[in-house]
């Protein structure tokens, strides 16, 4: 191939399309007064099957559109990079070489996945974080409270940016925090005394501890010395009485083991389990104190209160009457004891929009207080999650709501009985699919909306669903093991893939493949997943309208044959590496 410059910003080593990218650019720069950056700047992915496209307007050259146009088409010459230029009204299409695009593409896929010499997949992956820490917080349920569809998609997108940090070279720390603090705590300590069980403590600690918190809740209501012994019972606890304390840490440690088993069922995993009992009475206290002196709190009520209409969000109280803490202090807290101990890069709270006032509030806190990390704190936010609800009723806890993906995939397998029967563990299968269904509604909306959850979309296997994309890497999976004479396949440099120039949907396979390193940064970019979703719906969708044309098991030409099955392998491997991204676990058989 002809060399090519370099531009920054740019790494064809993990992203091969960036050198057809910068030939494009080349191209332009040579034809018109613009410098190479320049021209690469304004190289976009086309539309409509077209590669890549640039919008003349955009360059701002002087002289008539037509003129500019007609010396870059005049100049243009063929080559192994690119083939053709056409102009379309103010756009320049062009088309890059078919038989080097597909080529490269497929041997950077191959070399860095399934004959990566580390063994380690990194197709898609790039270095932009090298160096650099974030703690990723995310899930964070109240224990012996619900855990609700806001915690649910709080989980789900905060595993898609831990996995999507790590895939841009960050190191990353997943931490779960705990809503293991409070007056609540204190009312659960005095229900338990009248409705506790030992018994069913243990067979579901969540579920027990959130009947009392229901039952103690109503005796409130109707009696208030039940309130004051609870906030007794919990100013016992913030005074470190160990007494107060002894059942509080049972309680703890059995609902985070029961989490982490359905968290492990979710393919999530947290390096860091805190909470907001871990928040350290010393470092509240001298963040007060401090605030105090730079003369920032102001008293109501006994009450004291950060005053914070200026920057129109309101008063936040960071003390009670009763000298107890609170949420918010927790927060300041919190914040302050996790810069000294990571020395973070950037910190991410994934939380619902519900709570964008107190993230806002506490994030000024910080700032005030003249942190300078206070400026790498960032708020993820996600809107409101509708209409999931099981059968049985409103979704309490996180197990039903994982049990009723499962039951509801079951059923639906079940209708296809000759399919059912070859599948070899179907509860277990129907659980995954399940869990991918219900995932990939929550990735699919955009974050920031508000969504209605849908269980007969969900267990669909067509449409844009979570079955449909493990049914597609099923099919691709079985490929391989359907040709058997096939396999292993020689090294890439003897598959001849110049074979596979002629399909068009082999080439629209391999191009789209190309653009997944892209996905990632613009994922990066928006700090969503809904744009790794579309890419990996739009690539199931090109590999299964390529099945009928793009056969292998009956091809007769053993060279095409295995050029067919270099490609699949490669779609699988990136297909893969998108759901992998998304926390799904791809199904080989189902
Ligand atoms: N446990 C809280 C809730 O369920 C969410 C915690 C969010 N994180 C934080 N640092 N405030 O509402």
């Amino acid at each position: 191939m002809p060399s090519l410059p370099s531009v920054p910003g740019t790494d064809p080593t993990k992203c091969v399309l960036d050198s057809f990218r910068i030939a494009i650019a080349q191209k332009l720069s040579n034809a018109l007064p613009l410098t190479l950056e320049q021209a690469f700047s304004g190289v976009d992915y086309g539309k409509k099957g077209e590669d890549f496209t640039v919008a003349l307007p955009r360059f701002r050259i002087p002289g008539k559109l037509e003129e500019t146009a007609a010396k870059v088409i005049d100049s243009f010459q063929s080559d192994e990079w690119v083939e053709a230029v056409v102009l379309d009204k103010s756009f320049l299409h062009f088309r890059v070489n078919t038989k080097s695009m597909i080529r490269e593409v497929l041997n950077q896929i191959d070399s860095l996945t399934r004959s990566s010499p580390t063994g380690e997949a990194t197709y898609g992956t790039n270095d932009s974080g090298k160096g650099k820490k974030v703690i990723i917080e995310y899930s964070s349920p109240n224990i012996a409270k619900s855990f609700h569809v806001g915690h649910l998609r709080s989980t789900i997108i905060g595993a898609f940016l831990a996995n999507l940090y790590k895939a841009c070279g960050w190191e990353v720390i997943s931490m779960n925090y705990l809503g293991d603090w409070g007056t609540q705590f204190g009312l659960i300590a005095t229900g338990f005394e009248k409705y506790g069980s030992q018994a069913e403590l243990e067979k579901d600690a969540i579920k027990h501890l959130f009947d009392i918190y229901v039952a103690i809740n109503k005796d409130a209501e109707s009696d208030p010395s039940v309130k004051a012994a609870a906030a007794q019972w919990f100013k016992r606890m913030e005074d470190g009485d160990e007494d107060a304390l002894k059942n509080w840490r049972v309680w703890r440690e059995m609902s985070v083991k029961k989490y982490e088993k359905e968290y492990e069922r979710l393919n999530v995993k947290f390096d860091v389990y805190t909470g907001e009992s871990k928040v350290g009475k010393e470092s509240m206290d001298a963040a007060l104190e401090k605030l105090e002196t730079m003369g920032l709190i102001s008293d109501s009520d006994g009450a004291k209160l950060v005053e914070l209409e200026k920057w129109k969000l309101g008063k936040a109280v960071v003390r009670k009457k009763d000298g107890t803490s609170i949420y918010l202090t927790r927060d300041i807290g919190g914040a302050i004891e996790r810069y000294e101990k990571y020395k973070f890069d950037k910190m991410i709270y994934v939380v619902s929009s519900q709570q964008d006032l107190h993230l806002a509030q506490f994030f000024k806190v910080l700032e005030l207080m003249g942190f300078p990390w206070a400026k790498d704190l960032v708020h993820i936010n996600y809107g409101l999650v509708q209409g999931m609800s099981t059968r049985k009723g409103t979704v309490v806890f996180l197990d039903q709501i994982i049990k009723e993906a499962g039951n509801v995939m079951h059923e639906q397998m079940m209708k296809n009985e000759e399919k059912y029967k070859a599948v070899e563990d179907p509860e277990e299968t129907a659980l995954e699919i399940g869990i991918t269904g219900v995932k990939i509604q929550d990735m699919a909306a955009k974050r920031i909306g508000n969504y209605t959850f849908n269980w007969d979309r969900m267990k669909s296997f067509e449409g844009d669903t979570g079955p449909y994309l493990q049914y597609a890497h099923v099919r691709l999976a079985s490929i391989a093991r359907k040709n058997p004479t096939l396999t292993p396949l020689p090294p890439s440099s003897e598959i001849q893939t110049e074979l596979l120039a002629q399909y068009a949907h082999a080439r629209d396979i391999a191009f789209l493949l190309g653009t997944y390193p892209d996905v990632v940064k613009v994922a990066m970019k928006t700090q969503e997943p809904s744009g790794v979703v579309t890419f990996a719906f739009r690539l199931a969708h090109a590999i299964s309208s390529a099945w009928d044309s793009v056969i292998v098991k009956g091809e007769e030409d053993l060279e095409k044959a295995r050029a067919k099955l270099y490609l699949y392998e490669c779609a699988r491997e990136v297909l893969g590496a998108a759901m992998r991204l998304l926390s799904l676990r791809p199904l080989e058989r189902m």
